[in-house]
């Protein structure tokens, strides 16, 4: 199978690092035109820099913004023109006692997790409707179905997602576009090294300590180590690609087999 993705543009937000860069990575190496998304001019640009380095032809935007505000998403979508692909990948998590949870914290994780992702729905899908062909993806989690005691506002608003995936492939039906979310599992990004460092003996080298980590602390996991930022943006690359027609409305699992369901 050939993922082909030239003439298509996709915008991947939260793009600078972690499992976002990896999706615009891969999106721009299937022949994609790829904005690429963070809150800062200049850490985008140098990000888009060190892209062009590795492989000059990859075909990049900036298009800095916070998509969490109105006039933040409004530059995102302007810096990037008609979308193709659509990757909400941009999510914040964080654990707190459930008790300890405000107000303001249940709104923030709303507003950041699920409506952002929304609004950025609202304004690229009647474009790729009227075009016959479009890819929406949101990223969410293994905790919108394992909701973790430590981050319940983080797998509420990862529910919320499944749930507004499901909601807009209904709109999309019959379009040739397709919504669908991809249920992350326990990820090597930037910052799990040091978290995974606080919970097992320090003087382990990386894989046996992500192995011990995972054995100690995740061990519904399949896999036995946490998933590179790369196995995410294949899914993610394969969903967005003419491929993928038949699949819409769907929560697609890359969770190492965290989530102990035979039914996706
Ligand atoms: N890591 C995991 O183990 C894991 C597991 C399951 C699901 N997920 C999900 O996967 C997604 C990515 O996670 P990650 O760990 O790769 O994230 P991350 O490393 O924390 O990266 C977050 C990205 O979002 C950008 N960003 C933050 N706030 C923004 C805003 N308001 N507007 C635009 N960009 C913003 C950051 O760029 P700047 O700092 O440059 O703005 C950065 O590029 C999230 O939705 C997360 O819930 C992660």
């Amino acid at each position: 199978m050939l993922i082909e993705l030239t003439g298509r543009t996709a915008l991947v937000t939260g793009s600078t690092q972690g499992i976002g860069l990896a999706i615009a990575t891969t999106l721009a190496d299937a022949g994609a035109r790829v904005a690429v998304n963070g809150r800062a001019g200049d850490t985008v640009a140098s990000v888009i820099a060190a892209l062009r380095e590795e492989h000059a032809d990859r075909d990049l935007v900036a298009a800095p913004g916070d998509v969490t505000d109105v006039a933040g998403a409004d530059a995102v979508l302007a810096a990037t023109g008609d979308i193709d692909i659509l990757v909400n990948n941009l999510g914040i998590f964080g654990a707190m006692p459930a008790l300890d949870i405000t107000d303001d914290d249940w709104r923030r994780y709303f507003d950041v997790n699920v409506l952002a992702a929304v609004r950025l729905i609202r304004s690229a899908l009647p474009g790729m409707k009227e075009r016959g062909w479009g890819r929406v993806l949101n990223i969410a989690s293994d905790s919108a179905v394992v909701i973790p005691a430590e981050m319940i506002h983080y797998g509420m608003s990862k529910t919320a997602l499944l749930a507004v995936s499901r909601g807009f492939a209904k709109d999309a039906a019959g379009t040739g576009v397709t919504v669908n979310s991809v249920l992350a599992g326990p990820t090597h990004t930037g910052g799990v090294e040091d978290f995974v460092y606080e919970l097992v003996d320090r003087s382990l080298p990386w894989d046996e300590a992500q192995r011990e980590f995972m054995r100690l602390h995740r061990p519904q996991s399949l896999l036995q180590r946490l998933i590179e930022p790369e196995e995410i943006a294949n899914m993610v690359a394969y969903l967005s690609s003419p491929l993928a027609s038949a699949t819409t409305g769907a929560a697609v699992r890359v969770d190492g087999g965290y989530i102990d369901s035979i039914v996706p």
